[in-house]
């Protein structure tokens, strides 16, 4: 949530240019309201309204303003409305201080209070203004910047990052307090930011500070210092490897519909990573636990729970598994010094899970591994161990791949800690991998050529459907629950994902004359969710289904449209394709209806936030 970006450079012609350039390739963290601050000639340019980066740059001309260093910020809203007055970045109380912040600070009432009480002049009912005030303050009593910034971090409480200068100084100062940060080097300018994509257009010459961390940016250089007690740290920047390219569209209308292609290939690449070297590593962590928990939200939680149907067939084991915000609550005093908590997070800042992995560390509460996509966060330095996702970055806001990716290693991970605790034959465990090495990117691939079309032609038989559901059973839970949230997410629809045999009690009463029911099966559970189906089409129900074909399906399919077939497969391989439809399905409906599937109203990619 939110993106800040500063820039300090030797050539003061484009400052606006490229500190919009880099910006953009934050939107997906906030798209409320962007603004920008470039000093000049001692002098702060702040410009900033409500919108998308290239409507407020339209209005506001970002891209022409001149300066030699300066920041710019892409809001998603939490503490005040999406308005102008609460847009990023502030002054403090005269136009000296600039600065803008992303995470949230938890006293703000208090320390608001505190600050107008003792004379500051606080515009906007946004948390990221009282960074700069703090800084402000602290230079009142000390009249020097490094410690002013130093000691405003003793008064915000919270988890946030935040870039500020001074109209009169040529640094920019940074600090990282629980959310994501990263710096880079280039040849005449540096730049910090809340995210590695809008670093790599300038360089991949970059620099991770930790938490309690703190940045002062010259043209030349990013020197680390430590809050604690203001000491240099020792910090050499590193090169990325990340692709920078993989952040473009490269010829598709939108990220969500690119993402979704980029499947096939994204199973080869973690199938790679999972039979590596680090492969043992997992498994240990895996089998040394006396006890198993699977942590994580939204679609990285339904890909959690497919985890659970193979971790049980496939290995014995039960993962325990928990929305993060919910974990510490429902499970925190079930843990001790040999669980395992596997923390699943695309971003590997969400907040809820760090949330968890603070909890396991403080309590003691024995290993976390991670699984999570974006290289450099604060997961994958804070868990024992991590697996990546391989995804390359996912930049849609609705999460496509990186879901397929996390079901995958799941069910891998299965079928290996199966094979070695005796669960199932080796014979077996190897023929399933196999499969998932070798014939998961073709089916994948023919899953989204064949469902690509049959899932455009029902979107528009659904373009009026404001309320469905969409029913799973076995390994198809997730499954399902993953659909209702993308249609949800991008189509602005209710839809409930639930599992299927739980709908008789109580929710089928809303079962009407062609009201919508998706049913996600596979060959195994299809005898089953016939069941199911049946209960609806009593009612004139309206029943859609998603699986391989299969003559018991099809008289149950009243519409020849309302049949996504997805490819003759195993029946453990069905939950992993039976995604794609529904991916697909939620893209058709939300482009029909004239929504931007990637940037769905009120949401961030990025949750930092509790
Ligand atoms: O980065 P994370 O995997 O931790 O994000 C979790 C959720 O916020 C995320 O999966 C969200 O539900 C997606 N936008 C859904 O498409």
């Amino acid at each position: 949530m939110c993106g800040i970006t500063g820039i300090v450079t030797r050539n003061s012609d484009n400052i606006g240019e490229l500190l919009v350039k880099c910006s953009k390739k934050l939107t997906y963290r906030g798209y409320d309201s962007v603004g920008v601050a470039a000093v000049r000639n001692g002098i702060v340019d702040l410009r900033k309204d409500v919108g998308t980066i290239e409507e407020v740059n339209r209005l506001l001309g970002l891209s022409t303003m001149r300066g030699d260093r300066g920041i710019a910020q892409l809001r998603w809203a939490t503490y005040g409305a999406p308005t102008k007055v609460n847009a990023q970045p502030h002054f403090g109380c005269e136009e000296v201080f600039y600065g803008a912040h992303n995470g949230n600070i938890h006293n703000y009432v208090e320390y608001k209070r505190e600050l107008i009480e003792t004379g500051h002049i606080v515009r906007s009912e946004n948390d990221g203004e009282l960074c700069v005030h703090a800084v402000d303050k602290y230079y009142e009593e000390t009249g020097d910047m490094f410690e002013s910034v130093r000691r405003s971090t003793h008064d915000l409480k919270g988890a946030y990052a935040y870039a500020v200068g001074r109209a009169d100084e040529q640094e920019i100062y940074a600090v990282k307090m629980g959310s994501s940060l990263v710096a880079g080097i280039a040849g005449d300018a540096t730049i910090v930011s809340s995210d590695l994509p809008s670093v790599l257009p300038l360089t991949n010459n970059v620099i991770y500070p930790a938490d309690g961390e703190m940045l002062v940016l010259t043209p030349d250089d990013v020197k680390v210092f430590s809050i604690e007690d203001g000491e240099r740290l020792d910090r050499h920047p590193q090169i990325s490897t990340v692709d920078a390219g993989a952040a473009e569209k490269g010829g598709y209308p939108h990220f969500m519909l690119k993402e979704i292609n980029e499947q096939p290939k994204v199973v080869q690449d973690v199938m790679g990573i999972l039979e590596g070297p680090r492969n043992e590593e997992w498994l240990q962590l895996l089998e040394e636990a006396s006890r198993h928990y699977i942590i994580a939200c939204g679609s990285s939680y339904n890909a959690s729970i497919v985890g659970t149907y193979y971790f049980n067939r496939l290995a014995g084991v039960p993962m325990i598994h928990a929305i993060g915000g919910q974990f510490q609550p429902m499970y925190g005093k079930t843990m001790d010094e040999g669980s395992l908590s596997v923390l699943v997070s695309q971003s590997g800042e969400t907040k809820d899970i760090l949330n968890v992995l603070n909890l396991v560390k403080t309590e003691n509460y024995g290993k976390t591994l991670g699984i999570l996509n974006v290289i450099g966060s604060t997961l994958m330095f804070q868990a024992d161990s991590y697996i990546p996702m391989a995804c390359g970055y996912e930049v849609s806001v609705p999460a496509t791949k990186t879901y397929f990716s996390q079901s995958v290693i799941f069910a891998y991970l299965a079928a290996k800690l199966g094979e070695r605790n005796g669960h199932i034959d080796s014979s077996e465990a190897k023929s399933f991998i196999k499969q998932l090495q070798n014939d998961l990117p073709r089916l994948t691939q023919v899953t989204i050529d064949r469902t690509g079309i049959l899932a455009k032609n029902l979107a528009r038989t659904m373009m009026n459907v404001k309320d469905l559901y969409c029913l799973g059973y076995g390994f198809t839970d997730g499954v399902a629950k993953e659909g209702a949230l993308k249609i949800k997410e991008i189509c602005y629809n209710h839809c409930e994902g639930m599992y299927s045999s739980e709908f008789k009690h109580g929710p089928l009463s809303i079962v009407t004359r062609d009201y919508p029911v998706i049913f996600v099966t596979t060959t195994e559970d299809s005898w089953m969710v016939i069941n199911h189906i049946n209960e609806v089409r009593a009612r004139h129900g309206r029943t859609i289904v998603v699986g391989e074909y299969e003559e018991t399906l099809q008289p149950y399919v009243a519409n020849k449209l309302d049949y996504l077939v997805v490819p003759k497969s195993d029946a453990l391989i069905n939950p992993l394709l039976d995604v794609i439809p529904l991916q697909l399905l939620s893209y058709y409906i939300s482009v029909d209806l004239g929504i931007n599937p990637d940037l769905p109203r009120n949401l961030s990619k990025t949750l930092t936030v509790d």
